[in-house]
């Protein structure tokens, strides 16, 4: 026994040295998961968004917002996409998602047209990810090799998606230390923030913004403020482009609004507010360079889809993604 202490056998070393040093590493995403088992995928998804995108050109920017909103809670497992049933209470009734989050019948379909190509091989959490690049590329903004090889949970959070979503009411603190601990940095949220760039917001999500903000164009603010009533309760779904320029175009305008104080959300104005806060260098340089933004925006994208993802033997391949297996 001592003898085997002080020299600890050969696959016991080889297993310290390769785990320690890296090389036989958890598994990991990897841009050729479906390489031989299912080559088919990045086209069925593609047409299925593209059909969506043609339909409603708004559903680019809604399918987007969903990666963000499943990354963020449990990680990028597809927990939002379950469903409630009276003994489960999943994520999609929490307070960023209920009556805004949008897309899942687009899941659906895709989910469905890869099942028929490749039947129980393909997670609902990497056809989020192809999507959301699918939809930014579609509507005009940059291209990137997704990473793949995600699994799906067998469970949601109701709570964490209340407390882990960030609201439009908040600081810059406040947004930064939430991006801070999914580990995504300022420079992370300031260029995926400009996901902003497309899609549609209600009334009660701009509404303070509009109404009470100082840091705010007035002229902008008069002309959101005649389609979104002040008193609460009244006009709190009617919708106002995110960005007013071209809101279903992928392109760094937010950034020019940022600048003139035409940001629909509270948040948004956040990083472009104080002169000599540490986001406005960053706004103003993506104003004026829609190359970085883009750059910078598909890094941001790939980290926040690595945010904790279940692989290997863990979690499932659901064959619907509205219910675990
Ligand atoms: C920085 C913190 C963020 C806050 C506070 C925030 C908040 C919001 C809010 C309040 C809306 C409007 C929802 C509604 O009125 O129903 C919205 C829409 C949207 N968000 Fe964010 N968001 C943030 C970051 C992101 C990120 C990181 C992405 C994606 C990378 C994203 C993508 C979108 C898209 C595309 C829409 C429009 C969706 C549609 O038209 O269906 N957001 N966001
Ligand atoms: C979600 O919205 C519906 C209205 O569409 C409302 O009846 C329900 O109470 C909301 N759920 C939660 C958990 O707030
Ligand atoms: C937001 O920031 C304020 C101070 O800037 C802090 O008091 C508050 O706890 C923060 N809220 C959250 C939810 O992080
Ligand atoms: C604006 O601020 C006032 C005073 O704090 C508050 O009563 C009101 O609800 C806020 N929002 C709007 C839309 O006026």
């Amino acid at each position: 026994m001592a003898s085997n202490f002080l020299f600890p056998s050969l696959p016991l070393l080889l297993f310290l040295l390769l785990t320690h040093s890296g090389a036989w590493p958890a598994p990991q995403l990897s841009t050729d998961f479906y390489g031989r088992s299912c080559p088919q995928v990045f086209d069925t998804v593609r047409s299925v968004v593209q059909s969506a995108i043609q339909q409603e050109r708004r559903m680019g920017a809604s399918l987007l917002r969903l990666l963000f909103h499943d990354c963020f809670v449990l990680g990028c497992d597809a927990s939002l996409l379950l469903d409630d049933t009276p003994t489960f209470r999943g994520e999609k009734t929490a307070k960023p998602n209920n009556n805004s989050v949008r897309g899942f019948e687009v899941v659906d379909q895709i989910k469905a047209a890869v099942e028929k190509v490749c039947p129980g091989v393909v997670s609902c959490a990497d056809i989020l990810a192809i999507t959301a690049r699918d939809s930014v590329v579609i509507l005009g903004g940059p291209d990137w090799e997704v990473k793949l090889g995600r699994r799906d949970s067998r469970k949601a959070s109701f709570k964490k998606a209340n407390r882990e979503i960030p609201p439009p009411f908040f600081s810059l603190a406040n947004l930064t230390a939430s991006f801070a601990r999914k580990g995504l940095s300022l420079g992370d949220l300031i260029a995926l923030s400009g996901a902003h760039t497309i899609g549609l917001a209600q009334c009660l999500n701009f509404r303070d913004h509009i109404y009470n903000d100082t840091d705010i164009d007035s002229s902008f603010a008069k002309m959101r403020q005649a389609y979104c009533p002040r008193a609460v309760g009244s006009g709190d779904s009617i919708l106002a482009p995110l960005d007013l320029q071209t809101p279903t175009v992928f392109n760094n305008d937010y950034y020019n609004n940022l600048v003139a104080f035409k940001g629909l959300l509270h948040s948004d104005q956040e990083l472009f507010k104080t002169i000599g806060s540490n986001s406005v260098p960053l706004v103003k340089y993506y104003s004026g360079n829609t190359a970085a933004f883009f750059n910078d925006f598909v890094v941001g994208m790939i980290k926040m889809s690595d945010i904790r993802p279940l692989t290997g033997k863990k979690g499932e391949i659901r064959k619907n993604c509205r219910k675990m297996n």
